[in-house]
């Protein structure tokens, strides 16, 4: 049989991306990121439809230059139908699907969370299944149980915030612009995680909850380190506030995202345990965290489990994750009708 070629678009929020996968190997993954939402402090959904529109035409077209195939050679067209920005996947979905009309090629819906935990299947040294995927993002913070490609559980997710949100949150009290997640990590890498203690929460089982983190941060600025992080009696001004957060900024920052981390990976490594399972993998935008990367690395290498991280370009939001799932969809046949909608929340 000849190689599977598939083209497959990504437009859930604030990235377009195309990419081309021959055979399970991705040949081109094209990211277009939209410049237009930092002024606003966040992804502005109208903002994110428009750009998405003006860009998807000219990443396609490069992503298959640089694959080196032409429409013609795809066997199946892939997009992203959930979760997201409806407008944003609509966008994606009714080119995707022009394209399947076009081409009289198959079309095929992907779950962007599922694709995510597929990243991981990108390169040549893959898990074996079963596996647990951490899955860390913007929106979503979840535990996935997979048992083979297609075949995926979540045991364990938020009850609140999402990790990534925890992130863009703690980043906005301390003053710092939108998405504030990797400015943190680049101020953590010179602080001590071990200045400030921000609390852990009790939650049951392998759910997760961020929300008191974020008050316990909103307390210790406000109270400019002085008392007791927990409590709300004292605040400074907002001159001392501010000193306070320019004078101690990488430390602030290496303890939110220790404690960020600990909180995820205690309730994986529990998971884990439990399970018996020992193949063991991150994804989604946070897993770009590289303290979070080295954390991981650090726990697989202590308790003898195997630990998988995708390439920096497959963990953001990007084509090549609905190109992978793509191609085990197509290999299970399982295709979509052009009347498929596209849904804000869902996953499988
Ligand atoms: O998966 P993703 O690109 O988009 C969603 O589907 O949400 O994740 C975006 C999230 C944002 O919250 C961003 O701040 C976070 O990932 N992020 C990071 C880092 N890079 C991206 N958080 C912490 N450290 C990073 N280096
Ligand atoms: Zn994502």
């Amino acid at each position: 049989m000849n190689r599977i070629n598939i083209l497959a678009i990504e437009s859930s929020c604030d990235e377009t991306s195309a990419a081309v996968c021959s055979g399970g190997r991705i040949l081109s993954n094209r990211i277009a990121t939209q410049a237009v939402h930092a002024a606003h402090g966040g992804v502005v959904p109208e903002l994110a439809s428009r750009a998405h529109m003006q860009n998807i035409v000219p990443v396609v077209d490069v992503a298959l230059k640089e694959s080196g195939l032409q429409l013609n050679d795809m066997d199946a067209i892939a997009y992203t139908q959930a979760p997201g920005l409806i407008g944003s996947l609509l966008v994606g979905g009714q080119f995707a699907k022009s394209l399947s009309l076009a081409l009289d090629k198959p079309l095929i819906a992907v779950n962007h969370m599922q694709a995510h935990v597929l990243a991981n299947l990108i390169p040549d040294a893959k898990p074996s299944f079963p596996f647990l995927c951490l899955t860390v993002s913007g929106g979503h913070t979840q535990i996935v149980r997979c048992d083979a490609p297609t075949s995926l559980t979540v045991i364990g997710e938020t009850i609140d915030d999402a990790a990534g949100e925890a992130f863009d949150k703690a980043a906005k009290m301390l003053g710092l612009p939108y998405p504030g997640g990797p400015l943190i990590d680049k101020h953590a890498k010179e602080g001590d995680a071990g200045r400030f203690r921000f609390p852990e929460p009790r939650i049951p089982g392998y759910d997760f909850s961020f929300s008191g983190l974020k008050t316990a941060i909103l307390y210790f600025l406000r109270n400019a380190g002085t008392a007791q992080i927990y409590k709300e009696e004292f605040t400074a001004s907002a001159a001392e506030q501010q000193r306070f957060i320019q004078e101690n900024l990488n430390d602030i920052c290496a303890s939110i995202q220790g404690r960020i981390i600990s909180i995820l990976l205690n309730k994986l490594s529990k998971a884990a345990a439990d399970l018996g399972i020992r193949d063991l993998c991150i994804a989604g935008g946070v897993s770009a965290n590289s303290g979070l990367r080295a954390a991981f690395k650090a726990m697989g290498a202590e308790k003898g489990w195997n630990t998988f991280i995708p390439d920096f370009q497959y963990c953001t939001d990007n084509a090549g994750m609905i190109a992978i799932t793509g191609y085990y969809k197509y290999l299970e046949q399982d295709f979509a009708d052009l009347s498929a909608p596209s849904m804000a929340r869902g996953f499988n």
